[in-house]
């Protein structure tokens, strides 16, 4: 039986499901073992911790994140997407003991307060409006322990030209203003208003996905 999605205003991508895969590593254009390592490593993952990835779609990162992790110690990553077939393609491919998937709409995570020790985010804040961005980052203050890690990969303000013409292309081809708000570098602040520390860029890749690491202060300010 097909797995409902659930509703939010964010662009998902039920209709993309079955192919997501193939098209993911051309989006990448090839890179994603070293760019999956790099987020890998941000993580600072001990084998014991609860992750949490946010709008996984059919759960390659999550999975890769799993391997880090022992579930006999307690380790695991959830993988959350609001796109049932997504979060349906992941179980079926991906799914395992220390990898777990979820339907949840990011702005309302079932979550309780404090529960994981880290959050993952990949190429998922260019698919919701400011509103959500703001919802989305206060939901993962809140289920975030004080002292977690966040990392986020998403698109930002271009720094090659390359950079600039794939990002507005995609804005004004996809009719995504999402993107335009991404392009404009709306994350850094939103993600320091909900609370976490000042984020850090780490890296941009191909001139427009930008990662951005921060905590959770131990208490907030
Ligand atoms: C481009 S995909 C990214 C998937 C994966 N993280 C990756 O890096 O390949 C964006 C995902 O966000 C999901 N999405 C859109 N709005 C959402 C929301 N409000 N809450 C959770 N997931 C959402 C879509 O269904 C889609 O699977």
């Amino acid at each position: 039986m097909d797995l409902k999605s659930v509703p939010t205003r964010g662009r998902t991508l039920d209709y993309a499901a079955g192919i997501y895969d193939i098209f993911e590593p051309m989006l990448m254009f090839g890179r994603e073992g070293e760019i999956n390592e790099q987020l890998i490593s941000l993580l600072d993952i001990q084998d014991f911790h609860r992750i949490l990835d946010i709008g996984c779609g059919t759960g390659v990162i999550t999975q890769v994140v799993s391997t880090a992790l022992n579930s006999e110690k307690g380790g695991f990553v959830t993988g959350i997407d609001a796109a049932g077939k997504m979060i349906q393609g992941a179980r079926k491919k991906r799914e395992s003991r220390r990898c777990k998937f979820e339907v949840a709409a990011a702005e309302d995570l079932k979550f309780e307060d404090n529960s994981f020790d880290s959050i993952l985010s990949t190429l998922f804040f260019h698919h919701i409006q400011l509103d959500l961005k703001e919802k989305a980052f206060a939901e993962a203050f809140r289920v975030l322990k004080p002292g977690g890690k966040m990392v986020i990969s998403d698109m930002h303000i271009p720094t090659t030209f390359f950079g600039w013409l794939i990002s507005h292309v995609s804005r004004w081809i996809l009719f995504q203003p999402q993107i335009g708000e991404n392009i404009r570098g709306v994350l850094p602040s939103l993600i320091e208003e909900a609370g976490f520390e000042k984020p850090k860029i780490v890296c941009t890749y191909f001139g427009y996905i930008s990662i951005f690491t921060t905590t959770k202060p131990i208490s907030r300010p």
